[in-house]
């Protein structure tokens, strides 16, 4: 699978998942635009990737319309164009529901949302006039589970599936595809946090977390790899027809089968 000098702009690809995209994408011969709120860890992930003609960083929130629709264009001038939008970008708050402070409820859902949201509205319209373009959407496991204590991410990453499968429909007519890929648990900081708070609120061992609450139900107590991610992700940037669009492929060592 090559990437033949495509253009992915990456959100939240400072760390973690995204991280792991930037680099498989460049390794396949994509030119990547690392968009991340924290801009001093996209230029160095932007400089680990490659020089100015493979990686670049771009300091975005992804909850703020004007900074997204300026870095989206500032990747588009600096590589001719975008083909590829990755919507990663995303963050984990954990509580029972009734001690959930709404204005944490809100903050999630926002960037998970409204940054798939906006940044695929500036994405398109790179990709509608060339007639070509890939929407890869970051969901998860819950976005097809639930579990406790994760109500405003659950909620968020079903959300995620319904415009992955709107924009299926959306960008047919323009060859544009959509899809979410859905992770089981990968040790990325993300999850690190989780562990300790989860043992927390729920009055079990950090070992008991990873074991039961994270991998019980894997086929193999394995955590994903974001190489797995980073694979899956490759394939669905690289794929060439509409017939692979509107899809959630699973990766998740079996702890959710479609
Ligand atoms: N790690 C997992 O187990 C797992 C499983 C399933 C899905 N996911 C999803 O994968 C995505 C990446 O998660 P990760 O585990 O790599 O997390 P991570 O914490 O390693 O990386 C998240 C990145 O997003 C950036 N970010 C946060 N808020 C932002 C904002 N408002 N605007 C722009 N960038 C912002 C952070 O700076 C960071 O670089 C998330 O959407 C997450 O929900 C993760």
């Amino acid at each position: 699978m090559e990437l033949n000098g495509k253009v992915a702009l990456i959100t939240g690809a400072a760390s973690g998942i995204g991280h792991g995209v930037a680099q498989r994408f460049a390794n396949a011969g994509g030119r990547v635009c690392i968009a991340d709120l924290n801009i001093d860890a996209a230029k160095s992930a932007a400089e680990q990737i490659g020089g100015d003609d493979v990686a670049i960083a771009v300091a975005m929130d992804v909850t703020n319309e004007e900074q997204v629709r300026s870095g989206v264009d500032a990747a588009a001038k600096a590589f001719g164009t975008i083909d590829i939008l990755v919507s990663n970008a995303g963050i984990q708050i954990v509580h029972p529901i009734e001690e959930f402070p709404f204005e944490e409820w809100k903050k999630l859902l926002s960037i998970h949302l409204d940054g798939a949201f906006l940044t695929t509205k500036s994405c398109v319209k790179y990709m509608y006039p060339q007639k070509s373009g890939a929407l890869i959407y970051m969901g998860s496991v819950h976005s097809h589970e639930a579990s406790p204590l994760k109500s405003a991410y659950v909620a968020a990453k079903h959300g995620i599936l319904g415009l992955a499968r709107v924009m299926a429909k959306e960008g047919a007519k323009h060859n544009v595809r959509a899809n979410t890929i859905c992770p089981g648990f990968v040790r990325t900081p993300l999850v690190e946090k989780q562990i300790p708070q989860q043992a927390h609120d729920l009055g079990i061992t950090e070992q008991r977390v990873v074991e039961d609450v994270m991998l019980g139900e894997t086929v193999d107590k394995q955590f994903t790899m974001i190489s797995d991610v980073a694979e899956v992700a490759l394939m669905l940037a690289s794929f060439q027809t509409n017939a692979l669009t509107g899809e959630s492929i699973v990766v998740s060592h079996g702890w959710f089968m479609n």
